[in-house]
């Protein structure tokens, strides 16, 4: 088996094991992400099978899989809260702390794993992380006025003594996120103060949100070469 496949069959695990916390009834957020996934496809069965629940997506490529796979779909505004909210994550340090938004829909993540009773993060071990900050964080951002958004970013950083490269996510052009905004990448390398952080970063006029998920999840479900681990709310 090739590295790639056993990771993807390690999501799989993780995805499989976020099943169990699942009950008929329930309302749910499906994540995004190619974690998120399996999840989404493990729930399919279980429609398929009888199970009874309704879900939001965190993202347009969630919500057209789930339509797919015949997942019943509502809306934030329609569910006053959700139960439970399955979600991959970029990288998740052991105090459940996260980075979100490499697959670019943090926004629509954040909103609803803050609308919802739990969070579980569901990854593959290369995700565990003792300090967060190896992976770029993402930060979505309105395109108009970019490069001033840009330069209080970079302020923001110097000031918690941060540095690294920002770069604009894209191609040949920018790549735009479900609500029609921007990404940076910011490559800090070692995030010591993940709330100071995010609190600076939600202050700038420009930024919509941020990749750093902190004190939203409650479970995180772990799968590496020796089995599933779970750190936090194992139920
Ligand atoms: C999307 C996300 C994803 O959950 C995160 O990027 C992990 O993705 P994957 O499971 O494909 O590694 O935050 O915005």
């Amino acid at each position: 088996m090739t590295a790639a496949a056993d990771q993807d069959r390690r999501k799989r695990e993780a995805a499989r094991r976020a099943l169990e916390l699942v009950r008929p009834g329930m309302k749910l957020g499906l994540g995004t992400g190619t974690t998120a996934r399996h999840f989404v496809d493990l729930v399919g069965e279980q429609v398929k099978g009888g199970l009874q629940v309704v879900c939001v997506g965190t993202s347009k490529a969630t919500e057209e899989q789930a339509k797919a796979l015949g997942i019943p779909l509502s809306t934030l505004d329609d569910l006053s809260d959700l139960d439970l909210t399955v979600d991959g994550a970029d990288e998740v340090d052991p105090q459940l702390r996260l980075i979100k938004g490499g697959g670019g829909a943090l926004l629509r993540e954040k909103i609803v794993a803050a609308a919802s009773k739990r969070m579980a993060v569901i990854v593959d071990s290369t995700k565990l992380v003792r300090v967060l900050g190896a992976f770029p964080l993402p930060i979505e951002v309105v395109p108009f006025g970019l490069a001033a958004t840009r330069r209080h970013i970079e302020r923001a950083l110097a000031g918690l003594g941060l540095a690294g490269s920002i770069r604009l996510r894209g191609g040949s052009g920018p790549f735009i996120t479900d609500g029609g905004h921007y990404i940076l990448d910011c490559s800090l390398g070692a995030i010591d103060q993940p709330e100071r952080l995010g609190e600076s970063l939600s202050m700038i006029p420009g930024v919509v949100e941020h990749g750093l998920f902190v004190g939203l999840a409650r479970t995180a479900i772990i799968a590496g070469a020796e089995g599933v681990q779970v750190l936090g709310d194992p139920d």
